[in-house]
């Protein structure tokens, strides 16, 4: 077990002093009675924290120390980066991150089959391949009616539904937004339109950065999420791409020698996200209204309250702004009798069968507004809706606290899903590295929190209830980058944030 010794200056630096203190500092009582820091009157308090590490062995119980986990005499190799992950010239070999990035392909890949080919995941990849048999034999993706954005039920060729596909083109900012509600709102009240704290136009790369925090953190609460290409007759195409692959079929049918000259015969592909379908859900509210009526068994309850703690952790760290009791859903499987067992006839001879408990699932659906640049402090906050729930108010439980603390409370753990994170959105034509780091520098601080309120044994409803921090990365002679290794002298800029949104509602 490390120490760490973080280093606290005021933003003047007027005292620069070395503390003992666990990572995740109790910013809370510093705020409060200024145990660690005299924040005077400033409205916002900056510390640079230089986290240095020492080979000192120490109990954590003797200072109260976290589980901080950091790979020793990893080499200070520069990873400085000069341009965005996908495409991407890097100074020197060195820099490459040992961590692979989520997915080796170009964004700029012009073969469809490559882009929707996921090497590490054959299933997924069948799975897309069905969808593209599907819509090649006229079974087309089917628009979702509710909704704000095009959002599509993706059919395998038997006609079931396997997924569902976000096309970013068609997302609220999108310019091929199908919903005239949408339109008229950007139209007549562009003010009011949007969430000011995210990036426009890049929700398909939230619902699969969900996925994959999801999966860092072994949640399994997200069904899987990645970033494909469609395209289907039912999508919303200008009238020129449908003007333009109309031609292009007809000169291949007329002029065959022509046509064939042509990259690509029919609508142009869309990059979306692409969501497996999980059946047998409905929506969370509809459930917790019958749980509210009725009384669940014990283990199913427990269960239940895992899988919401869950729920928690994933929103609490993207920082979801839209998690309405409508954007996750519950499958509850009723009582079922275990036929067969011997060991349960009674005297009598009867068999009493053995009866088990209600199962219940969750799945944290429609992501696509998560991972803000900065904490909302506009007209409205965007609470988490489970923060009124009952479930919200009772501690986070052991389990909870077992499987998520350590891993939040390793830094290098922490740095890489900021990795991947980056390779992800780094797909996106319009990626800037610069609101990336503020992305990251939100999550920081989310991540932050919730170890200390995991620390503090607090329940998600004081957890949401906590100041808002964020931790920004230092520049490192000139650059930043994000990489696995972690610089010995990486330091991070803690900002507490003060500016609160006007009112509260949803
Ligand atoms: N992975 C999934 N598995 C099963 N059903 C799903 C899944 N994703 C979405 N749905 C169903 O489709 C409905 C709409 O999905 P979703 O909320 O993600 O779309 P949306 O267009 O983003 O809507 P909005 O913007 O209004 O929230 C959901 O209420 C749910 O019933
Ligand atoms: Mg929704």
């Amino acid at each position: 077990m490390s120490t760490v010794v973080q280093r606290i200056d005021n933003r003047r630096g007027e005292s620069d002093c070395e503390l003992l203190l666990p990572v995740g500092p109790d910013y809370s009582d510093s705020r409060n009675n200024g145990k660690l820091l005299d924040l005077e009157s400033s409205d916002e308090y900056v510390a640079n924290v230089n986290v240095h590490v020492e080979n000192r062995i120490e109990p954590p119980h003797l200072h109260g120390l976290p589980d901080v986990i950091f790979e020793p005499n990893t080499a200070t190799l520069d990873n400085s980066m000069t341009s965005s992950p996908a495409g991407h010239s890097r100074q020197e070999t060195e820099n490459e991150p040992l961590l692979q990035p989520v997915r080796s392909r170009s964004r700029n890949s012009s073969s469809l089959e490559d882009f929707n080919t996921f090497s590490d995941d054959p299933d997924f990849t069948a799975i897309i391949r069905e969808a593209e048999q599907a819509i090649i034999h006229g079974i087309y993706p089917e628009r979702i009616s509710q909704g704000s954005s095009g959002s599509y039920f993706v059919k395998s060729y038997t006609g079931k539904v396997i997924g569902v596909f976000k096309p970013k083109s068609e997302e609220p900012y999108g310019q091929l937004n199908p919903k005239w509600t949408k339109w008229m709102q950007k139209t007549c009240f562009p003010c009011c339109f949007g969430r000011g704290c995210l990036l426009p136009n890049q929700g398909y790369l939230s619902e699969a950065g969900a996925y994959l925090v999801d999966k860092k953190f072994g949640l399994n609460v997200v069904p899987k999420t990645r970033v494909v290409k469609l395209a289907s007759e039912t999508f919303n195409y200008s009238p020129i791409d449908r003007a333009k692959a109309k031609t292009k079929k007809f000169t291949l049918e007329k002029f065959e020698a022509i046509g064939r000259r042509f990259n690509r015969i029919g609508l142009p592909p869309k990059v979306g996200s692409f969501q497996l379908f999980v059946s047998g859900f409905k929506d969370a509210d509809f459930w917790l209204r019958r749980f509210e009526g009725e009384d669940l068994p014990e283990s199913t309850s427990k269960e239940f309250q895992l899988q919401f703690e869950r729920l928690v952790v994933l929103d609490y760290i993207i920082r979801n702004t839209d998690r309405g009791n409508d954007n996750w859903l519950i499958k509850y499987e009723k009582t079922t009798m275990v036929e067969n067992q011997q060991q349960n006839l009674d005297e009598s001879g009867e068999d009493w069968g053995m009866v088990t408990s209600p199962v219940t699932h969750v799945a944290a659906i429609d992501n696509g507004l998560a991972f803000p640049f900065k904490h909302p402090d506009e007209w409205r906050t965007y609470p988490y809706h489970w923060a009124w729930l009952p479930q919200a108010k009772q501690k986070f439980s052991k389990e909870t606290i077992d499987h998520v603390l350590p891993k939040i409370s390793d830094m290098n753990f922490m740095e890489e899903l900021c990795t991947e994170l980056y390779s992800l959105f780094g797909e996106d034509k319009g990626f800037d590295k610069h609101m990336y780091e503020k992305q990251m520098a939100v999550m920081r601080g989310q991540v932050l929190n919730l170890g200390q309120a995991m620390r503090d044994n607090k329940a998600p409803v004081q957890l949401v209830q906590m100041p808002l921090i964020t931790v920004e990365k230092n520049k490192q002679d000139g650059s930043t980058g994000p990489g696995r290794i972690r610089h010995h002298s990486d330091s991070f800029t803690q900002s507490f944030h003060q500016k609160m949104p006007f009112f509260s509602c949803c």
